[in-house]
């Protein structure tokens, strides 16, 4: 019986056991817990696109109406002067400039303070042609310092080449010489002459001066019996040969005249003194004016040399690109002709001044 006893105990201590593993295993397996995201290898972020600056504006160019320019002009001293000043009024019209004019009645202190007066008004660019060369440095680093480009029209100034821009006109120097050699031409290689120079200290008097003597150097039957200004004017250039008839007569060959006007007056004077201008006296004169040409169709004035007036669409120009930072030449040099009696009648209809 005791071994019976034994295998029942044996046999319930078996079965406890199986159940006790069987209920290991039956419990439900916990609800596995996410693992915790482990952190994600931080990637690098992509970097954002630097953000654009803002690309520095460009400031946009002005245009003619923009622009506000100040001329300082001589006068009104020749028929010359006359058509230079309606060309640049006439221009700034046409383009829309706003132009500040002022005439200096050939006074160099009213120029100077026409240029102190642009500057006050804060112009962009300033136009001058100086009465004289000399006498102009103050002011035009007056400018400079307000930042105020010069731009000098038609005639030079004696000033550091930092004082101005640019330089719009002829070569007077050339027109001398080729005056010169005209009147080579006309006496043969062989008389006196006289000479109405422009304006004392004038760029054009100076140069128009050196360009003849120069030249005359060659011509060793030609000399030159004298020389006096007639200031550029039809009525000076008329009293001064008035003067030169008295003293030298029929010694004269020739006239050389540094603008038309003046040489228009002196016809005047060859007249009332009873000699015929053109035969008697040949005139040589420069600028090309409409009235040169009415005397050379009337015989009394032999040559011109040509001295373009015209110079508003140039001088608008180089403004508007100085006033845009832009670099101009440092001369702007007109192209110009030599015309005589020969081709005169043809040529007076043509002829825009
Ligand atoms: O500066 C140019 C000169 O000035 C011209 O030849 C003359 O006629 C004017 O008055």
């Amino acid at each position: 019986m005791k071994k019976n006893r034994l295998w029942i105990l044996l046999v319930v201590i078996l079965f406890s056991l199986s159940l006790a593993a069987c209920g290991t295993t039956a419990v439900e397996p916990a609800a596995e817990e996410p693992a915790a995201e482990a952190p994600a290898a931080e990637e690098p972020a992509a970097e954002a696109p630097a953000a654009e600056e803002p690309a520095a504006e460009e400031p946009a160019a002005l245009t003619y109406e923009d622009l506000v320019v100040g001329f300082a002009q001589i006068g009104a001293e020749s028929e010359w002067r006359t058509a230079e000043t309606n060309s640049i009024l006439a221009v700034a019209e046409e383009l829309g400039v706003e132009l500040k004019f002022s005439d200096a009645q050939q006074q160099q202190e009213n120029q100077i303070a026409a240029i102190r007066s642009f500057i006050a008004q804060g112009v962009d660019v300033i136009g001058v042609a100086p009465v004289v060369e000399s006498g102009w440095e103050p002011v035009f680093q007056e400018a400079k310092d307000a930042g105020i480009p010069i731009i000098l029209v038609d005639r030079g100034a004696d000033v550091p080449d930092e004082l101005y821009t640019s330089f719009i006109g002829s070569d007077f120097v050339l027109e001398g010489e080729n005056a010169c050699e005209e009147m080579a031409g006309l006496l043969s290689e062989e008389g006196n002459i006289i000479e109405l120079q422009g304006t004392v200290g004038a760029g054009p008097a100076i140069d128009r001066q050196a360009g003849f003597a120069s030249c005359l150097e060659g011509y060793p039957n030609m000399s030159m019996l004298d020389s006096q200004s007639g200031n550029f004017t039809r009525a000076e250039g008329k009293e001064v040969m008035e003067a030169f008839l008295q003293t030298y007569g029929d010694q004269i060959n020739g006239v050389y005249a540094h603008n038309d006007d003046m040489a228009i007056g002196a016809i005047q004077a060859i007249e009332e003194y009873g000699l015929v201008p053109g035969e008697d006296i040949k005139i040589v004169s420069v600028d090309g004016v409409k009235g040169a040409f009415e005397a050379m169709v009337d015989g009394t004035l032999n040559c011109t040399v040509e001295c373009n007036p015209l110079l508003g669409p140039q001088f608008f120009e180089a403004a508007l690109m100085l006033a845009n930072g832009e670099e101009v030449p440092r001369w702007i040099k007109s192209n110009e002709g030599v015309y005589c009696q020969e081709v005169a009648a043809e040529m007076l209809p043509e002829r825009q001044y």
